[in-house]
């Protein structure tokens, strides 16, 4: 059988030095980012690669944010997890979701006439006749050692590509796919290619010491935007304008009052206000 997304096809198609290397594909499972979490937590001994990619063509539990649900049928969507040992600091984790996003964003324009963007924080979205809709969700997972250094991170990526409208699920921020923005069916493998060379190529300019910040600031549309900050933790809601975000991705977001609110992007929902 040709599985469009099989070892075979992507390893004789990837471009990358380590991005990948190390790839498996499984026809359906539950999670990419819950299968590469019960790897690392079963210790064999062998500890798993760095850029290692897990990839499905259909996903039962796959999950968001805060115990949220992706959706994507079968065989039309990219679902897949990378994981990384960034030897970083933990509180610089949040790099990587802005590395993701820029990666994707970028991938995405390649075959997209309209703009892309980033909601803060972690969704790339597409602009279609003046409407931003969400295309891709990213969804990082990591643990921390005894020094406060990341141990390693598994950086979830889920792409709607060939998804027919009929088949986007219900959600706030309202969905789109590649085949409704570009109007074609979009090669997967190609798309993959694609982005794991770039998420290869920020990863590396990050671990040279250049913050992805300032690039994934830009691609923000939230920012000058009224928001609503509700906050999982203690129930409180913020509502604001979001001024710009800090070096480590926290949203700031002035109250009516003029006070600014620091947000982690771990403990809230944002929504417009
Ligand atoms: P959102 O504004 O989409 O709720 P969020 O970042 O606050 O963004 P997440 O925590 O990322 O939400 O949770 C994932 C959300 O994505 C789900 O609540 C669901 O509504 C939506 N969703 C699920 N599958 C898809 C999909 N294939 N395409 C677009 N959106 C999806
Ligand atoms: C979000 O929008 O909250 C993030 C969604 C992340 C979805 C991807 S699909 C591949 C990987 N496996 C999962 O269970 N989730 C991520």
């Amino acid at each position: 059988m040709n599985v469009e997304l099989a070892e075979t096809a992507v390893s004789a198609a990837l471009q990358t030095k380590w991005v990948g290397r190390t790839y498996r594909y499984l026809a359906q499972i539950p999670s990419t980012n819950t299968l590469l979490r019960e790897m690392v937590m079963t210790k064999t001994g062998v500890p798993l690669p760095h850029g290692m990619v897990v990839l499905t063509d259909y996903q039962h539990a796959g999950r968001g944010r805060m115990a949220r649900r992706w959706e994507a049928p079968h065989g039309t969507s990219l679902l897949f997890s990378l994981f990384l040992r960034p030897d970083w600091p933990a509180a610089q984790a949040t790099w990587l979701t802005m590395i993701a996003a820029l990666a994707v964003a970028e991938a995405v324009e390649q075959v997209v006439p309209q703009p892309v963007g980033v909601k803060w924080p972690n969704d790339v979205i597409i602009n279609e006749d003046g409407t931003w809709r969400k295309v891709s969700g990213l969804l990082l997972e990591g643990d921390m050692d005894e020094n406060g250094r990341l141990a390693w991170a598994i950086l979830g990526i889920g792409i709607n590509v060939n998804v027919l409208p009929e088949q986007l699920p219900e959600a706030v921020t309202p969905p789109t796919s590649l085949l409704m923005a570009a109007g074609h069916p979009v090669s997967r493998l190609s798309l993959l290619v694609d982005l794991l060379a770039r998420l290869e190529r920020y990863y590396e300019t990050a671990v040279n010491g250049q913050s992805p910040q300032p690039a994934w600031n830009r691609r923000l549309v939230t920012i000058g935007q009224p928001v609503m900050v509700s906050q999982v933790e203690n129930g409180k809601i913020v509502r604001g304008i979001a001024e710009g975000t800090d070096e480590w991705g926290q949203l700031l977001v002035r109250d009516g009052a003029g006070t600014l609110h620091q947000v982690a992007a771990g403990d809230v929902t944002l929504r417009p206000s």
